[in-house]
């Protein structure tokens, strides 16, 4: 940086934005790179709240990008025609990336839709994603219905539940696949064989293990990208899979994030759910650009975790 651009002030302040999870960054500009103090304290935050909103930011991809790339490695989206600039931009939008609104018929727009059921992102792959980075670039007016990003505590939605449904999640795994978004929109074109190769089924403990947080547990569970228990009838899972969907979108363990143009969202996939909430797709525009940091290996489950 040459010394007549302008300097950033670090005076910024991390506030809770709910009891459950959360926290707002606010007065920090993130289109440069942060310093080795202020990465440090920005993940400690992380860590400690799960889910960080940077206020009022301006960003291009490529400084979204390079955000991002402070935290770990970029994931590339299975699905070409859903990115942007690049294969690590992911378009969330009901907007083409030359700026016209999709139809709601558009494959694009429906496509959305499997974001309204709660999930964590990348959950179809053998690593899933550690965390997910969202920008908001066009965002519905502050009157219009609908639109949030809905989060819920996997961490909170563990504790909560009875020592006798606890130890019966202890040795199940659940079935995550990438093609079941498309099941439930059967208008939907069906997922090409390259995409099938790429992301096949894969099987999580249902119960996760955070080595780097004194192995505490959360649920890990999807509920767009599978309801099948491993080991279990199809009919005996999808029961269990359909308790457990209701028990983790009560709203004691959930935080409704409502998007200001501007917010950078970054998420722990680790230990959140989350979703979108419905709105007017064809009254309202609204475009997020989002990136994904890769997992750092397979999740721990109870039976793989170091004591
Ligand atoms: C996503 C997602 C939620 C939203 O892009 O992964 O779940 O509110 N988006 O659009
Ligand atoms: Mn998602």
């Amino acid at each position: 940086m040459s010394s007549t651009e302008v300097v950033r002030s670090n005076d910024y302040v991390v506030q809770p934005v709910s009891n459950v999870l959360g926290a707002e960054v606010i007065g920090l500009d993130v289109s440069e790179p942060l310093d080795v103090g202020t990465l440090a304290v920005i993940g400690q935050a992380f860590i400690d709240h799960h889910l960080l909103v940077f206020r009022d930011q301006s960003l291009s991809d490529e400084a979204q990008v390079a955000f991002s790339k402070q935290f770990g490695q970029l994931e590339a989206f299975p699905e070409a025609d859903k990115t942007k600039s690049a294969i690590e931009i992911y378009n969330v939008a009901n907007v083409s990336p030359k700026g016209e609104q999709f139809d709601i018929n558009d494959h694009r727009a429906i496509y959305q839709k499997v974001n309204a059921r709660f999930h964590t992102d990348s959950s179809y792959r053998t690593i899933p994603s550690l965390a997910s980075i969202m920008y908001g670039i066009e965002v519905l007016p502050d009157n219009a219905q609908g639109g949030e990003t809905e989060f819920s505590n996997m961490f909170l939605a563990y504790d909560a539940l009875s020592e006798q449904i606890k130890a019966r999640l202890e040795p199940l795994h659940m079935v995550h696949y990438y093609e079941f978004g498309r099941r439930l929109y059967p208008e939907l074109p069906p997922v090409s064989i390259e995409e099938r190769r790429m992301v096949p089924p894969v099987t999580h403990p249902v119960i996760r293990v955070h080595p780097d947080r004194n192995n505490r547990r959360s649920l890990f569970i999807t509920t767009n990208a599978g309801n099948e228990i491993g080991g279990m009838t199809l009919e005996e899972g999808q029961a269990l899979h359909a308790e457990l969907a209701e028990h983790v979108a009560q709203p004691q363990f959930c935080h409704r994030h409502r998007w200001q143009r501007g917010d950078l969202v970054m998420w722990d996939n680790r230990c959140l759910l989350h979703r979108a909430i419905d709105y007017d797709m064809a009254a309202h525009r609204r475009v997020l650009r989002r990136t994904t940091v890769a997992g750092a290996g397979p999740i721990s489950g109870p039976f793989s975790a170091e004591s």
